[in-house]
């Protein structure tokens, strides 16, 4: 069993439906799926063990929305090194848009920095493709949970 924090950033509600998803098919495989939907640093910090999966989409032009901003920039300024850490990304964003998921690019970017290790490849999810984004982060998830 592993413990993993679903870290969302949402502004119309697709990417915390899609961590819903995500945490219940977690579940369903015997895991524990917590959801953070407004998440803070010292969130993971009590919860070093646990794996992060970061769910968000991009708004505005290539912006990180409102909801896990503060994380962002309270590790940026911060940065407390956590090569412990896992961690997985979900990119919801549109691909008409020059800047397509860049705020699930710049969270993996600065995880990478942290020197956390990421589980398998960002997923990217693009509205221009599917109007289904629990269908395929959920196809995604089975894969990625061989990993954890
Ligand atoms: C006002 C607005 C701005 C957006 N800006 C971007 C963008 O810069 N890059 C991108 O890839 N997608 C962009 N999108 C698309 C969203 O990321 C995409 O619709 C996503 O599924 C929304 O997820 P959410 O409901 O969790 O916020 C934008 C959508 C809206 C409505």
């Amino acid at each position: 069993m592993v413990s993993v924090l679903l870290v969302v950033g949402s502004v119309y509600g697709n990417s915390s439906s899609v961590a819903e998803e995500c945490a219940e098919l977690l579940r369903s495989a015997g895991h524990e799926a917590d959801i953070l939907s407004n998440a803070s640093l010292n969130d993971l910090k009590v919860r070093p063990d646990s794996v992060l999966l970061v769910c968000t989409s991009t708004t505005g032009q290539g912006e990180i929305p409102d909801n896990i901003y503060p994380l962002v920039n309270e590790l940026r300024e911060s940065f407390p090194l956590m090569p412990d850490r896992r961690y997985g990304v979900i990119a919801l964003g549109d691909s008409s848009y020059e800047t397509f998921a860049d705020a699930g690019r710049q969270v993996d970017e600065l995880l990478q920095e942290l020197q956390a290790k990421r589980i398998g490849e960002v997923l990217y999810i693009d509205a221009c493709e599917t109007a289904d984004p629990e269908g395929t982060a959920i196809e995604w998830m089975r894969e990625w949970m061989k990993a954890l």
